[in-house]
């Protein structure tokens, strides 16, 4: 299959890169997944280029200026607003509101000059219903709803924006690029040509990818390297809440989190997140526990709910939403090995409420406790926070920005507060309260349910 010349295959699944065509990935086993990439066009001929080289000290350091989006929960996730010559991918499932929180940022930004917005997937007055909705009255922002990358380009010499959003980089193409719309070397193709346009003339350019509910993020995941800034917007559909996390930045941190909710007026900012994530929680039923999670720089209370049940199948089920099935795996052997439970008759669900996910560690101890107290049917009976990672021996370790979790749980009236000990000896004097307790191994804590 593979052609003469120095073309190149990469799977469409995961990104994998081959000299020639293969059948099946060797490394996410897809099959039929390898694309053409065409050979880039570099001049081998030894001709001389003009080139500028700076010396780093002369290279003048001066604070970036950045464009404000008016939605501070964005602005945050982007380390402050948006760098000039910015290229920037906004990746999320269709349907999640990308296009609207984008459409809402254009009204603001649209004050520092003109604003460009290619939609090639819906029509101006699709668009204008959507902004009429939104309440948009700027005047500075300029639609068009091309997909071929010459026109678009053509758009951008015509308008010369301060900024631009492509929506989506699935939908542009060029005609004599190999593919179809969508397609890795169209997508590739369609990217470079915004670095450039970024690089070369200083607008911010969003690029607004899809990704797939299974998870097939090829098609954006393969542009991570080439754009500054890789954002995803995540939440489930059938939840309000949005999740605006930063995945790459090239000026500034990749920690800040953004909470968003879908109202009937656009995408609105969360400001204490943690009350709405544990607003319907009630500790009168068992299984049910609350922990405080550490994202970026912000503190926030989760809830996390574990049905434990005898099982009808061959097998014992798992199921896992809001985090990672493997935690849940490890903290289940730890409940057997430490404390003595069987669970191999039970199936065992676990959800984190309200539709986020969590990673961080510091969930773990929450997670173990809320599969313990409805095996156990002991509810906690009072608002309970549990911090702390769970090590293979039934240790509980340190977490970082213990401090901040403990203040958040305070702020919402918490009850009782169980970290490990270790962060407890980081914690100021003023809050070692008689509702915070130490705990350094899960032996210790489960005795503090039956209290
Ligand atoms: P959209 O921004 O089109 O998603 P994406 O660009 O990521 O595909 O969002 C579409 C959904 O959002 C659609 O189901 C309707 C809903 N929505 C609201 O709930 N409120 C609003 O004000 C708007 C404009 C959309
Ligand atoms: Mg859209």
């Amino acid at each position: 299959m593979a052609k003469k010349g120095n073309s190149s295959f990469t799977c469409s699944e995961c990104g994998f890169e081959s000299a020639k065509w293969q059948g099946k990935c060797p490394q996410c086993e897809a099959w039929n997944s390898f694309e053409e990439i065409a050979p880039s066009r570099v001049s081998l001929s030894g001709k001389k280029v003009p080139v500028t080289i700076n010396e780093l000290s002369e290279v003048s350091g001066a604070a970036q200026k950045r464009y404000k989006t008016g939605i501070s929960e964005f602005d945050n996730v982007l380390g402050g607003g948006i760098v000039p010559g910015s290229l920037i991918l906004l990746g999320g499932e269709p349907g999640i509101g990308k296009s609207t929180l984008l459409l809402q940022a254009s009204s603001h930004l649209s004050q520092y000059g003109k604003l460009f917005y290619n939609n090639g997937e819906e029509s101006a007055q699709q668009i204008k219903l959507r902004s009429d909705r939104l309440g948009i009255k700027e005047k500075n922002i300029y639609l068009m709803g091309e997909t071929g990358l010459d026109a678009i380009e053509e758009g951008f010499r015509q308008s010369q924006p301060i900024g631009a959003v492509i929506d989506s980089i699935q939908t542009v193409y060029r005609p004599d690029i190999q593919g179809l719309p969508g397609s890795l070397s169209q997508i590739k193709e369609g990217a470079n040509l915004f670095l450039n346009v970024a690089k070369r003339n200083g607008p911010f350019i969003f690029l607004v990818g899809h990704v797939t509910k299974e998870g097939n993020i090829a098609g954006p995941k393969t542009l991570e390297h080439i754009v500054d800034v890789v954002l995803y917007l995540e939440g489930e559909k059938h939840h309000s809440f949005r999740i605006l996390r930063s995945y790459k930045n090239r000026f500034g941190s990749t920690d800040e989190m953004g909470v968003f909710q879908m109202t009937g007026k656009g995408i609105e900012e969360v400001k204490n997140p943690s009350e709405y994530f544990i607003q319907d929680y009630d500790p009168s039923h068992s299984g049910t526990m609350l922990s405080a999670i550490h994202e970026g720089s912000r503190p926030l209370l989760v809830e996390v709910q574990a049905l434990v049940s005898s099982t009808h199948f061959n097998f014992p089920k798992r199921m896992v939403d809001g985090t990672d099935i493997n935690k849940v795996h490890k903290l289940i052997a730890i409940l057997e090995k430490v404390l003595g439970l069987v669970l191999v008759q039970n199936d065992v669900y676990v959800n984190i409420t309200g539709g986020i996910r969590v990673k961080e560690p510091g969930v773990e101890l929450a997670i173990l406790m809320a599969i313990y107290s409805s095996f156990k049917k002991i509810p906690g009976n009072r608002s309970m926070v549990f911090i702390g990672e769970v090590g293979l021996g039934g240790e509980i370790r340190g977490v970082s920005g213990i401090h901040q979790r403990v203040k958040e749980a305070i702020k919402l009236g918490i009850e009782t507060i169980v970290v490990p000990t270790k962060s407890f000896g980081e914690l100021p004097p003023a809050m070692k309260k008689d509702n915070v307790l130490p705990v350094s191994s899960v032996r210790d804590v489960v005795e503090y349910l039956s209290r």
